[in-house]
């Protein structure tokens, strides 16, 4: 059963508690959260104490924060999201020459180690840190906002890399974050993702909240 992740950075920034909440009433059961360091990606966003904000929202909803970092460093950050009340913890390996040890780090302070790969960055950067990892985040628009248009060649980088996956036997979750909507998410479903990032498309538009996350879902037609 495929994941949905509405990204919480898409939504109104004055009331990320309450949009949280509006989008994991409506069924999803991980909130994905952006953060930003204006040096890896030119923009800045969330910190720790806004994990730990919406750390009793995804409780109420028994949902996961899966927590994104976009910053240079990110090993000086990881106890600090980690005590925040992050449930998984990706780092880019664009910022991690150590990316071995941070994964160690990762879990070591109780998280889930996720690793990041932009889109211009190749699959083989993972070579050596897949059988460590518990998800891999292949990104779908160059990272720093949302609201971008989705890379279409990032489908055929999905096939490749479950099919490198299930090579291995890994159970890693695969997840697409950028430019994901109603018009692709089965196509990336069926190239082998399972977890799908959202951002405008479940905080933007017209439609209410649920009504877009009621629209994703039956792109994806998990409704029974
Ligand atoms: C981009 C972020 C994404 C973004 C997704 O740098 O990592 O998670 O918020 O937003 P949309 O779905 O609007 O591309
Ligand atoms: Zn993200």
């Amino acid at each position: 059963m495929p994941t949905l992740a509405p990204s919480i950075i898409a939504s109104d920034s004055g009331r990320f508690a309450a949009c949280a909440d509006e989008a994991l009433s409506a069924g999803p059961e991980w909130l994905h959260v952006d953060v930003m360091d204006g040096h890896f990606v030119p923009n800045i966003t969330i910190g720790p104490d806004v994990v730990r904000a919406l750390r009793p929202v995804a409780d109420e909803h028994a949902a996961r924060l899966d927590v994104h970092l976009m910053i240079e460093n990110p090993e000086q950050y990881v106890e600090a999201f980690a005590d925040a009340g992050a449930d998984i913890l990706t780092v880019h390996v664009e910022t991690c020459p150590h990316l071995h040890r941070v994964a160690q780090q990762i879990r070591a302070a109780g998280c889930e180690v996720g690793v990041a790969l932009n889109p211009a960055t190749p699959l083989g950067h993972l070579d050596g840190i897949l059988p460590f990892v518990d998800l891999v985040l292949v990104m779908s628009v160059n990272p720093g906002f949302s609201g971008q248009d989705f890379i279409p060649e990032t489908t055929a980088k999905v096939q490749r890399l479950r099919r490198q996956l299930n090579a291995l036997g890994s159970s890693a979750h695969l997840e697409v974050d950028g430019g994901v909507g109603p018009e692709n998410a089965m196509e990336l479903i069926r190239a082998g993702a399972e977890v799908l990032v959202a951002g405008s498309a479940v905080f933007g538009g017209e439609q209410s909240i649920e009504q877009n996350v009621e629209a994703l879902r039956n792109a994806l037609t998990l409704k029974v």
